[in-house]
C-alpha cells in the first residue's frame, strides 16, 4: 500500500494530511501536557516525530516481541502486515503550549487562542480543547488506530488523553477524487480549496509567521448530526437546507455538481438557493471572498442514551487564520438552516507546525 513520506525535502514544507488527498478513515485524538520543563517537551516532540516517521512507512516503532524474556512490546502489533496504507500523521499545538508553564509564551503563533463563544455552540463536559492534538488518517482504520494507540503510550506520564473521534469515510475529495457524501446523504466537499494560489493565500502561512511558516491552523469541530429527525424530513427540504440537490450534489441554480452556483438566480419568483442555505451563507461569494480547507470525515459512536443514532461529522479545516472560521461559524450559527439538525458538541484550535526535515523533528524551532 501506499507510503506518504514523513520528512520534507525543502524548509517551510507542510505536514501530512492536511493536503494529502484525504484517506478513507481517521482518528483524531486530542492530549493535555502533564509533563513540566520545555525540554520534557521537546523529548515528547522529538520520539513523536520520529516514530511518526516510522509509521508512515509502514514499520512498527519498535519490537513487537521483545527478544529478552517478559519484557512489554514497544509496539502493540495490530498493525503489522497491514503496510503504510496511505498513513499520514498530522501534530498540532494547542494554546496551552504557549501559557506560562514552558516559558514559550515568546513563540506564540500570533493567531493562537481558544475560540470565542458561538451561537452553535452545545459542547458535551471533556469534548473540548487539547494542548497538542493528533490526527491519524489512513485508508486501513486499524493502521490509524494504531498509530494514534501508540503515541498516545508513548506520551504516558508526559500528556493525558483528553478526548477523541473516530472518522470514518472521508467527507472532502482532493483534486483527483470524486466527492463523497457525509451521514446526511449529500455530496460533501465539491466546493473547497484546490488550487495552489488558494492554497497559498488561505491555508499556508508566509514568512511573516517566523518559525511557523509553511504551517498553518487547525479547527476540530465535532458536530453531531439528529440523523432521526433528518431521516423524517422531505427531500425537498433537505435540499433547500444545504441549496444543492440530493444525488447529483447539483447546486440548486441549475447545472452539474462543479457547476459554480448562481446565488441571485430565481425560481418561480422565490431565490433558487434559499439565502438561509448552508451553501448561501458559506460561500466564499457572501464572506468577501474568504475560504477554508475543509477535511472532514463522517463519525458514529453508536447508540445514544434514548436508543437514538449517534453521529455526525468530524469537521476538520485548515486555514491560515482562526477567525475565517469564527466569522463563518458565527453566521452559520446565527442563520444556517442547517441548524435545526445539527449540534456543535466538541471544539478545539491547533497550530499545525511544518514538517521537520532529516535529522530534525516538529516544532523544533521552539526550543
Ligand atoms: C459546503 C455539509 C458544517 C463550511 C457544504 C456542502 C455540504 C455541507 C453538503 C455542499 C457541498 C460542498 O460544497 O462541499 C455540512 C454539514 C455540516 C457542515 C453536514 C455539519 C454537520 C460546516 C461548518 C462550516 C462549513 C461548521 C464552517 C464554519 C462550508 C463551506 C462550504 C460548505 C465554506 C462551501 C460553500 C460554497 O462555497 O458553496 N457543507 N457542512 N460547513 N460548508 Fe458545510
Amino acid at each position: 500500500s501506499r507510503s506518504h513520506p514523513f520528512y520534507a525535502t525543502t524548509a517551510g514544507a507542510p505536514q501530512g494530511g492536511i493536503r494529502t488527498d484525504p484517506q478513507r478513515h481517521c482518528v483524531f485524538m486530542t492530549f493535555d501536557l502533564t509533563l513540566g520543563t520545555a525540554t520534557e517537551l521537546q523529548v515528547l516532540l522529538a520520539r513523536w516525530s520520529a516514530a511518526i516517521a516510522q509509521l508512515q512507512a509502514g514499520e512498527t516503532i519498535g519490537s513487537v516481541e521483545p527478544a529478552h524474556g517478559d519484557g512489554v512490546g514497544a509496539d502493540t502489533g495490530e498493525a503489522l502486515d497491514l503496510g503504510p496504507a496511505s498513513l499520514t500523521v498530522t501534530v498540532g499545538l494547542g494554546p496551552g503550549v504557549f501559557d506560562e508553564r514552558f516559558g514559550l509564551a515568546g513563540k506564540r503563533p500570533a493567531d493562537l487562542a481558544e475560540l470565542p463563544s458561538l451561537p452553535s455552540d452545545r459542547f458535551e463536559s471533556g469534548l473540548t480543547g487539547g494542548d497538542l492534538s493528533l490526527q491519524a488518517c489512513a485508508d486501513d482504520p486499524q493502521v490509524a488506530y494504531h498509530a494514534v494507540r501508540d503515541l498516545a503510550r508513548m506520551a504516558r506520564g508526559s500528556a493525558t488523553v483528553k478526548w477523541t473521534v473516530l472518522g470514518f469515510g472521508r467527507a472532502s475529495a482532493g483534486p483527483t477524487q470524486a466527492t463523497p457524501r457525509n451521514l446526511m446523504g449529500f455530496k460533501d466537499g465539491t466546493r473547497n480549496i484546490t488550487t495552489d494560489a488558494d492554497h497559498d493565500r488561505f491555508v499556508w502561512l508566509d514568512e511573516d509567521a517566523d518559525w511557523m511558516a509553511g504551517g498553518t491552523y487547525q479547527v476540530v469541530r465535532k458536530i453531531r448530526m439528529n440523523l432521526e429527525i433528518w431521516d423524517a424530513d422531505v427531500v425537498s427540504d433537505q435540499q433547500r437546507v444545504f441549496g444543492r440537490t440530493k444525488v447529483s450534489g447539483a447546486p440548486l441554480s441549475g447545472g452539474q455538481e462543479h457547476t459554480t452556483p448562481d446565488f441571485h438566480a430565481t425560481a418561480h419568483g422565490a431565490p433558487a438557493i434559499d439565502p438561509r442555505s448552508h451553501v448561501a451563507l458559506a460561500a466564499h461569494e457572501a464572506n468577501g471572498g474568504v475560504k477554508i480547507l475543509r477535511r472532514g470525515y463522517n463519525y458514529t459512536d453508536g447508540l445514544n442514551q434514548y436508543g437514538q443514532l449517534d453521529a455526525g461529522l468530524l469537521f476538520v479545516a485548515y486555514m491560515n487564520d482562526p477567525d475565517h472560521f469564527t466569522r463563518l461559524q458565527r453566521k452559520l450559527g446565527a442563520s444556517d438552516r442547517l441548524n435545526e439538525y445539527i449540534a456543535h458538541i466538541g471544539s478545539a484550535v491547533f497550530a499545525v507546525p511544518p514538517a521537520p526535515r532529516k535529522g530534525s523533528y516538529i516544532g523544533e524551532q521552539l526550543f
